[in-house]
């Protein structure tokens, strides 16, 4: 992977090689960070990149921030801004993913939340498929438990509990799996390692609840309103047990690196026939055309970054 040529570091734009963490960042030590992970979509036809819900983007890590105690400073437009600002130094006319980091910067030796420094920076990579069968996983059930709201919370993308990711995906990815599926601790399906779980099952669209040990997903409350508004399923949250998933009649995954990823096996059985459904090809394909600003009901979750293409697309004359 080519490294970026800039960073968004405390608002301001650096040459990214210019940018250094020492070796006792308490970050780095202690985990003692929040990221974000945010697509921006490249629409030819209109020359267009469009940030997809970068408010709400943002906003969580805003919120993950608070969990450590951290306060980000700046307001949301602004920040935004910043982002906007990073891609037009960057000129990137492709799918791209802005990483955000919120961390504490202090070079100190002790574990503790308070009484830190914390930094904000912003990176932007060209990105493509995250999970590369995209049309039909294999998941494998981890041993390993997502990790619960009083150990260290979920909802928030806190560096640290990402450990507990890494050592399920290495697990499920060397034992042949394209992802794992984590349970929760009462054993109930809680998410993948760094994407929500969605089942279609007797016509109806279900997800673990947010208490179920997940992140609060933006493509899964995408995915929930598109699903009811667009394709008239009725949808759920609610527990879900494990072998509910094994006799679906679709599952899939959603997240922003993910984006709608089909799951055709779990556990070496196959869903339903072990094909791509019908219900996930449409929302994938829905989706697609929404995160390109193709989609004029949706048009406001997309923030485009160049200027020249903003008056076409609010005149419809390019729909992506
Ligand atoms: C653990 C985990 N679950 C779910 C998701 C999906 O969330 P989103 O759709 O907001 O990217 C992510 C990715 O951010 C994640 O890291």
């Amino acid at each position: 992977m080519t490294v970026p040529r800039f960073a968004m570091l405390d608002g301001q734009l650096t040459p990214y090689g210019e940018t250094r963490v020492g070796l006792l960042t308490h970050a780095l030590n202690y985990g003692t960070g929040a990221f974000a992970g945010i697509r921006a979509y490249w629409n030819a036809e209109a020359e267009q990149l469009f940030l997809f819900r970068p408010f709400d983007h943002v906003r969580r890590l805003r919120e993950s921030a608070r969990l450590l105690r951290m306060e980000v400073g700046d307001s949301d437009d602004n920040l935004v801004g910043r982002l906007v600002e990073l891609l037009l130094a960057e000129g990137l006319r492709q799918d791209t993913y802005v990483r955000g980091l919120a961390f504490y910067r202090d070079e100190v030796v002790g574990v503790r939340l308070h009484g830190l420094t914390p930094s904000l920076a912003f990176v932007a990579i060209p990105f493509g498929r995250y999970i590369e069968n995209i049309g039909g996983a294999h998941l494998g059930t981890s041993g390993w438990r997502r990790v619960r709201d009083d150990v260290i919370p979920p909802r928030g993308k806190i560096v640290g509990a990402y450990v507990n990711s890494a050592l399920a995906k290495s697990d499920a990815e060397l034992a042949g799996f394209d992802e794992a599926l984590l349970l929760d601790e009462d054993g109930r399906v809680s998410e993948g390692t760094g994407e929500n779980v969605f089942m279609l099952r007797r016509g109806t669209l279900v997800t673990p609840p947010v208490s179920s040990s997940i992140l609060e997903g933006i493509t899964r409350s995408s995915v929930l309103r598109l699903a009811q508004d667009e394709l008239g399923l009725p949808v759920c949250e609610r527990p879900i047990d494990r072998t509910e998933l094994y006799l679906a009649d679709e599952v899939f995954m959603t997240g922003t690196a993910a984006q709608i990823t089909a799951v055709t096996r779990i556990d070496h059985r196959a869903i339903a026939n072990g094909e791509l459904g019908p219900q996930t090809a449409r929302l994938q394909a829905l989706f697609d055309r929404v995160v390109r600003g193709g989609e004029p009901r949706y048009r406001e979750w997309c923030h485009p970054v160049y200027a020249h293409a903003t008056a076409e697309i609010a005149a419809g004359l390019v729909t992506g």
